[in-house]
């Protein structure tokens, strides 16, 4: 499996516009399969474990009350060369920095409510796949 899975969650500020259809609609058209996915809503403690990375730097409390403010669309989602190939399809953080045509330049709105996050490695899509869903809750 190495190699052909992500993780994405569809954040409060996509999911809160009614975005998630159409943000689905381009990553089922960019080849990636759904594998599991779900409407749920973090726990500031929740949001905090799955951002553990990032608790030192300065926008962690305000990321953790922001991705728990409202419900998510968490997925895991499959595809040969999936972490990188996903990564390009949702353009960068910021979205005053990503290229036209990609899912964040397109519905972020900030650097914090910026529609989508996405795996930066194959270790880290399963660890946070893991995080949201067990064996059971995947369909391939
Ligand atoms: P994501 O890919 O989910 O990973 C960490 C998140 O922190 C990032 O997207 C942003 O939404 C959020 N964030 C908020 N402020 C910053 C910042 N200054 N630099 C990087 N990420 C930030």
């Amino acid at each position: 499996m190495a190699n052909n899975r992500t993780f994405t969650m569809i954040k409060p500020d996509a999911f809160g516009a009614g975005n998630s259809g159409a943000i689905l609609k381009m990553i089922e058209e960019a080849g990636f399969k759904i594998v599991a996915m779900k409407a749920t809503k973090l726990s500031p403690e929740m949001a905090g474990k799955f951002y553990e990375v990032h608790s030192e730097r300065p926008f962690y409390a305000a990321l953790c009350a922001y991705m728990s403010s409202g419900p998510i669309l968490p997925v895991i989602l499959e595809k040969d060369n999936a972490v990188e190939d996903f990564r390009k399809l949702i353009g960068a953080t910021n979205p005053a920095d990503a290229a036209e045509g990609t899912i964040r330049k397109i519905f972020a709105t900030s650097i914090e409510a910026n529609a989508v996050h996405g795996s930066d490695s194959d270790e880290n899509a399963a660890i946070e796949g893991n995080f949201f869903f067990s064996q059971f809750e995947r369909v391939l």
